[in-house]
Order: structure tokens, then sequence, then C-alpha cells
């Protein structure tokens, strides 16, 4: 049966780790520059119907290292679920292609898209959840902390598709997970219910940034306003503006913290400047690791 990656909850933790392992040893491979040719022959079809600059240019360099040809299709070029119904494009590029990834808004399009293919697809972002953020993040923190033991991840800020995968891995690996934001724009209920009915790990809602940053290993902020949500930004600004991640945050963890952020980051909104630039800020060590991580990804899927 074709395997596909659309939500990091449909794996174990053995499989999980399976692909951390894979990532780091990808990684050595990448910076060595050594020949590892996997996907000779094979192509991947990269659907955006919204825009990237990590998704696009990891992926496509990263396939490309491994031997295939990565083929970019723009949010202008199939009209995907508009131009054309979703599960005809699966069908199609089944036969043409060795793998699928797609970048969509309705996560329900995603399902459909895996649902008819049989080839993998793997999930690129919709409005739902972003998996390969969350496999980068978490290799990031396992290479800055060298343990993913008593792990407390504090997020501020929207509770949009990148929350919802955080929660997806806290169904498979503990951690204390505590999200921050203004009341009305809390994640999923329905995920969080399946953090709270996986007894894996701890999930607190806040209101309160201060109280909230107490005791984190990581705090993590993304932007206000999603792709998608552009018109909202004004009025979002306002209702986020005591959730922003400044110097004076990060100093009340009390302990050695690290930021990060999946970017593209809005500085002087979500996060200040003088955040990003610091010496504890591993953003770039994280957008790195989408790479490593979807390599491992596509390898796994193929295994
Ligand atoms: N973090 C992330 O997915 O970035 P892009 O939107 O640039 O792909
Ligand atoms: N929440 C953001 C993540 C971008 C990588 C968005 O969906 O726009």
């Amino acid at each position: 049966m074709v395997k596909h990656f659309l939500h990091i909850s449909d794996y174990s933790s053995a499989q999980l780790w399976d692909i951390l392992n894979l990532s780091k040893e990808l990684k050595i491979k990448f910076h060595k520059k050594e020949t590892y040719r996997p996907f000779e022959n094979q192509s991947l079809a990269m659907i955006f119907a919204k825009p990237s600059a990590r998704t696009r240019v990891s992926f496509e360099t990263g396939f490309e290292w491994m031997g295939g040809h990565a083929l970019f299709l723009g949010p202008n070029d199939i009209g995907i679920g508009k131009r054309e119904a979703i599960k005809d494009i699966s069908r199609l590029f089944s036969r043409y292609n060795d793998m699928m990834m797609a970048r969509l808004f309705d996560h329900a399009h995603m399902v459909e898209l895996a649902k008819y293919s049989s080839i993998p697809v793997i999930n690129g972002l919709t409005d739902y959840n972003h998996p390969c953020q969350i496999i980068a993040d978490i290799l990031t923190v396992w290479e800055h902390r060298k343990t993913l033991d008593d792990l407390k991840i504090v997020y501020m800020g929207d509770g949009n598709n990148i929350v919802h995968s955080w929660l997806q891995l806290a169904t498979v690996f503990p951690m204390i997970f505590v999200c921050c934001g203004p009341e009305g724009f809390e994640p999923d209920q329905k995920t969080v219910e399946m953090v709270k009915n996986s007894n894996i790990s701890e999930f607190e809602l806040s209101h309160d940034p201060e109280s909230a940053v107490k005791g984190a290993d990581i705090v993590y902020t993304d932007v206000w306003t999603s792709m998608g949500q552009k018109e909202e930004a004004k009025k979002r600004e306002i209702i986020f503006s005591d959730y922003q991640v400044n110097k004076n945050l990060m100093l009340k963890t009390g302990k050695k913290t690290l930021f990060m952020h999946c970017l593209p980051a809005e500085r002087g909104r979500e996060v200040t400047n003088e955040v990003m630039e610091a010496p504890y800020s591993i953003v770039f060590d994280e957008a790195e690791n989408r790479m490593h991580a979807q390599n491992a990804i596509m390898v796994y899927l193929t295994l």
C-alpha cells in the first residue's frame, strides 16, 4: 500500500524516530556533498496553491540532490479543484510522477489528493496543518538540546496550522505544550482533544504570556495572519499586540530558552528584530532542517 505523509499523528513514535535518525544521516551526507541518488530517473510534482520560499526551495533542492527531478507548479498553473478536479489531478500525476508534494488551502483537498493517488503524497501545508515543518522543528530541538526528554514548548500567537501539527506531534512524543494567545484564536478543539485523549503529553491553553513562558525550553511563534487571511491583518495586529515575542518576554522564562519561528517572520509584529537576531534564536538551523527532514520523509515513504 502506498504511504503518504499528511499528519504527524499517522506515525508511531518508532517511525518518527526512524525519520529523525535518517534526517541526521542525510544531513551529514548533504554537507559532505556525498553522492546519494535514491531517486534517479524519478520525478516529484510540487503543487503550490499558496506562495512559498522554504518549502519550494528545500523540496526542489533536496529531491534533485537525491538524483531526481522536481517540477514546480505554481498557483496559476493547475487551478486544482477549480480548473480541474482534485481526483483527476491525483490520478494524472500518479501516471507521470513518482511522488507528489502539495500546498493547498483546504485540508479535505489534501486528503482527497492522497485518496486517489497511487504515488506518495506529502502535505506541504494546508489551512489545517504543516507536518513537514514540525518534523524539521523537532529535529532542530533534538540537535540543540541533545534530548527530547522533559521538553516544554510555549507557542505564542494564533492557534493555526503550525499549532495543529505541534499538537499532533504531542500525541506521539511526550512534552508539555502551552498555546498562548488571545481569546477566540485557540487551536481546533478536536485536535486539542486528540492530545488530551492520547495521555502522552500535557496541553495547556493560556491567555497570559508572562506566566505561560515560565520554564520554557522553546518559545515558538508564527505570523498573526496566515496565508489566505491577509484581509484580517489590521484587525489581528491589534488583537495580538500583547502576544509579541520580545526580549522582555524571553527574559521571563527563568531559564536558557531557545527561540523558534517557522518563517517567514514579520519582524516588529509577532517577533522583534532583536529576538530574531539573538544568539538564542535558532530560526535558520530550523529552516535548514526543512530540507534534511523532508529528504528523510521522502526516502522513508519509499521504503
Ligand atoms: N515555513 C514555510 O513553510 O515557509 P514557506 O511558506 O516559505 O514555504
Ligand atoms: N501559519 C503560516 C505558516 C507559514 C509557513 C501560514 O499558513 O501562512
